[in-house]
């Protein structure tokens, strides 16, 4: 039977990772995933540029049952520390928004880098091989896979989350924190579009395609001002996404849809300055058209001219603009996902090295754990930062 110091299941961002440090220090390390290519979500990722990390990467940007779990890993990985490795290797990259950072050409050229910096370090990929079942001796794990036994000092599980079964995504990692006793919270989809109730299907489907910039807040009082797109499905875009992380079925979606105006105050303005412009003309200057159209069908003063309009209508445009509810029906689960949220309990962890506290030689690293970060590189960040902190320690 093959003996290896460490086994690392999951050739994703955070397998990649913690196998090339652990090499680099010496150890003789194994990389085995189950898909036929390592990295398949970087490469699908950022629409295949990859936003592979966020320059303001905190704390506060992950959903987490111990929201402190991620500092030890995010500040001794910092995002700086992973722009300085795609430095060293002449990826070339920009910033889009937000302190997001992508690849100037291809996904591609970044997972090269995390390839290269494995053959580099003497770590051994091997493909095509599903784990299926692990237990423990005296001297560590024993490793049953598709293509025979392996046995392993320490053992690393980077099998990642649930979203995007077809890419090879499974709850092995999951069961196997269950097999040995560690607490697993409860998965669900995360970054994912909403589905809408059939009224508000029917109503936004023509919608398909509009975008909008707006405020979202979730009843949880968790907030993001990016952009709203409307779907043959439901609702997407980068606001929906981040925001559907704090949703639960049943809550309902507050939109501001004029971020930058005080509606109540800028419909008086305009009632006083231009009364004689259309309700609908006027939010046609700040809203795309057909949205105005489809928002506007059931008030009955659309065509009214802004000065003519009661001022009590004129209240209840104006909180329908700033408090637009939306209540989804659902969301479309782990099929378009890009996160799962939940997994491994980090009460079971070290943050320093993310060991089991119960099963010494165990580490579990990446989504598989219950961290899930913002849209926008965050995850990939978390990634790096705690694969990097498990290839210090394994
Ligand atoms: P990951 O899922 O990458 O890897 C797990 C690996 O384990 C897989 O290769 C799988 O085949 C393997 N595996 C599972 N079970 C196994 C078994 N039993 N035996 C052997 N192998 C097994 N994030 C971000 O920061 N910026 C972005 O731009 C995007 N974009 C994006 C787009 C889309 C469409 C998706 C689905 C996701 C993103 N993400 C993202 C999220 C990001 O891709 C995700 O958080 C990381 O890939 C997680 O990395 P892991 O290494 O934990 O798991």
């Amino acid at each position: 039977m093959q003996h290896w110091d460490v086994v690392v299941i999951g050739a994703g961002a955070a397998g990649l990772m913690c196998a090339a440090q652990a090499a680099y220090r010496g150890r003789r390390v194994l990389l085995v995933d189950n898909a036929k290519k390592a990295g398949r979500k970087i490469l699908i990722s950022g629409g295949g540029r990859c936003n592979f990390t966020n320059i303001n990467a905190q704390p506060q940007a992950y959903l987490c049952h111990n929201p402190h779990f991620v500092k030890s890993a995010l500040t001794r990985y910092r995002a700086q520390d992973f722009i300085e490795l795609v430095e060293r290797h002449g990826l070339s990259f920009h910033e889009k928004t937000l302190g997001q950072l992508f690849c100037d050409e291809s996904a591609q050229d970044l997972l090269d880098i995390l390839l290269t910096e494995l053959q580099y370090a003497g770590a051994t990929l091997q493909l095509r091989t599903e784990i299926l079942a692990v237990s423990t001796t005296d001297l560590g794990f024993v490793l049953t896979t598709s293509q025979g036994p392996l046995e392993c000092d320490s053992l690393v599980v980077a099998t990642g989350g649930l979203s995007m079964p077809k890419l090879g995504a499974t709850p092995f990692g999951l069961k196997l924190a269950e097999q040995f006793g560690l607490n697993v919270y409860p998965t669900r989809a995360g970054l994912v579009p909403f589905t809408l109730h059939a009224h508000d299907k029917s109503r936004f489907e023509p919608l398909a395609g509009v975008s909008l910039d707006c405020l979202v807040s979730s009843e949880s009082g968790h907030q993001f001002r990016e952009n709203l797109l409307f779907t043959h499905r439901g609702l997407s875009g980068p606001a929906m996404l981040q925001i559907s992380n704090y949703w639960w079925p049943g809550q309902a979606l507050r939109i501001n849809l004029l971020p930058d105006l005080d509606s109540h105050e800028w419909l008086k303005a305009s009632a006083r300055e231009r009364a004689r412009v259309s309700c609908k003309n006027l939010l046609n200057e700040q809203l795309p058209k057909r949205f105005v159209e489809v928002f506007l069908a059931d008030f009955k003063d659309a065509t009214t001219a802004i000065g003519q309009l009661p001022s009590e209508q004129r209240q209840q445009l104006a909180l329908m603009l700033s408090e637009w509810l939306i209540k989804p029906n659902g969301n479309e689960g782990y099929r378009t996902a890009e996160v799962t949220l939940g997994g491994v309990d980090t009460d079971e962890l070290s943050s320093k090295t993310m060991e089991s506290k119960k099963v010494p030689g165990m580490y579990f690293i990446g989504e598989v754990v219950d961290v899930t970060g913002w849209l926008g590189g965050y995850n990939f960040q978390w990634a790096w930062s705690c694969g990097w902190a498990a290839g210090q320690a394994v």
